[in-house]
C-alpha cells in the first residue's frame, strides 16, 4: 500500500478495527439467539433475534456507506470484491426478513436450522471481509504476494 496519504491510511486502519470488532459483538448477539432457542424460550429468542438484526442492518449501513466507499477510494483494485461484499448484504437482508417471521411462529427446531445456516454464511462473509481489510491496512504474512500484484496494477496518484 502507498503511504502517499498516511491520513487516509489511518483512517481505513481504525476503520477496519472497528469493523472487526462490531463483527465479534455481532458474534456474541447471535449467541444469545442460539442460548434462548437451545432452552426452549421463543419470546426471549426472538427478543435476541431483533436485536441482532437491527445491529447487523446498522452494521451493513456502515459498510455500504462509509468503509467499503473509503477503501474503495484508496484501493480501486478491491472494487469488485467490495461490490459482491454488498451484494451479499442484499441477500442477508432478505435472509433476516424471513428469520424474523419464523421467529414469530415457525417451531423453535425450524429456527435453529435456519439460524445455523445463517451463521455459516455470515461467518464467511465477515472472513471475507476482514482479509480484504487486512490486505488495504496491515498486509500480513499471506497477503504480501497479493498486496506486490495489486501496487504492480495500481496507478499511483490516482485513486477513485
Ligand atoms: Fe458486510
Ligand atoms: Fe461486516
Amino acid at each position: 500500500m502507498s503511504d502517499e496519504h498516511p491520513g487516509l491510511r489511518k483512517r481505513l486502519e481504525q476503520e477496519a478495527r472497528r469493523v472487526a470488532s462490531q463483527h465479534r459483538q455481532l458474534d456474541e448477539l447471535l449467541g444469545l439467539v442460539a442460548e434462548s432457542l437451545s432452552a426452549g424460550e421463543r419470546g426471549p429468542a426472538a427478543r435476541a433475534f431483533d436485536r441482532f438484526a437491527d445491529a447487523l442492518l446498522a452494521h451493513f449501513e456502515l459498510e455500504d456507506q462509509v468503509y467499503f466507499p473509503a477503501v474503495n477510494g484508496f484501493q480501486s483494485s478491491l472494487v469488485a470484491e467490495l461490490e459482491s461484499l454488498s451484494d451479499e448484504h442484499v441477500r442477508f437482508r432478505g435472509d433476516l426478513a424471513r428469520l424474523r417471521r419464523s421467529f414469530a411462529a415457525s417451531p423453535l427446531s425450524d429456527c435453529m436450522k435456519a439460524l445455523e445456516r445463517f451463521l455459516v454464511d455470515l461467518a464467511a462473509h465477515e472472513g471475507r471481509e476482514e482479509r480484504v481489510m487486512r490486505s488495504v491496512g496491515n498486509p500480513g504474512p499471506g497477503d504480501e504476494a497479493e498486496s506486490a500484484k495489486r501496487d504492480d496494477s495500481e496507478e499511483p496518484g490516482c485513486p477513485r
